[in-house]
């Protein structure tokens, strides 16, 4: 099985990074295959609303390095997503990919513009979001873009991290990543 592992935190060592770690390294024990994707470190533009992908395409025009992310959102079978929680939102590196992830989804005009996945239904998706506020502080983030996984036909798994210290990369996110884990062996250990 291929996971995709979408890192938007800035920090390769931080706690959003160090969730995500956990459940790749349980699941490359059950022989995963994890493709990592550190998106401060890479190259690529935010959506120029072009449509293309809603014209003649059926992928996102630009090619740059969101390619290989964008592709592997279609191949592989689980998909992770990690963002540390700025100002009240995902970060901005990791909203850029989101933008573009337009492209994985045709609207039909004709029926009050609904959308159809172009990704294969059946995959899973896992996003971890970690903050310093209180729990029910930036709940509307998951409520928000859960909207979004679900219509591109993920299972989507969320897991939270909260009350974290601020400016602590290193900070305890030991229940996170024990919940990454158990996840790891409910989604791989009988593959
Ligand atoms: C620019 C910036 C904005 C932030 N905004 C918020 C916020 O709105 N609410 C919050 O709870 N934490 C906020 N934080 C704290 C981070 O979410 C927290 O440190 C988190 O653990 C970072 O995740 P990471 O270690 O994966 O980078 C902010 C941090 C930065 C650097």
């Amino acid at each position: 099985m291929k996971i995709i592992n979408i890192l938007g935190s800035p920090r390769k060592k931080g706690t959003s990074t160090r969730i995500a770690k956990s459940f790749t390294d349980a699941a490359e024990g059950f022989g995963a295959e994890i493709d990592n994707f550190y998106l401060n470190g890479m190259d690529y533009s935010g959506c120029q609303a072009c449509e293309q992908c809603h014209s003649k395409l059926d992928h996102c025009v630009l090619q740059d390095d969101l390619t290989a992310v964008l592709n592997g959102m279609r191949t592989a079978e689980v998909a992770v997503f990690s963002s540390p929680v700025y100002m009240g939102d995902v970060s901005g590196q990791f909203k850029q990919l989101l933008d573009r992830t337009w492209s994985h989804v045709s609207v039909d005009h004709e029926n009050d513009g609904a959308f159809t996945s172009r990704i294969t239904k059946g995959k899973t998706a896992i996003f971890i979001l970690c903050q310093v506020d209180v729990e029910k502080r930036h709940a509307d983030i998951v409520e928000r873009y859960t909207e979004f996984f679900e219509s591109f036909g993920y299972d989507l798994k969320v897991i939270r991290a909260t009350g974290l210290k601020s400016g602590a990369p290193d900070g305890d996110v030991s229940t996170a990543q024990k919940k990454a884990i158990e996840l790891a062996h409910e989604l791989f250990r009988n593959n």
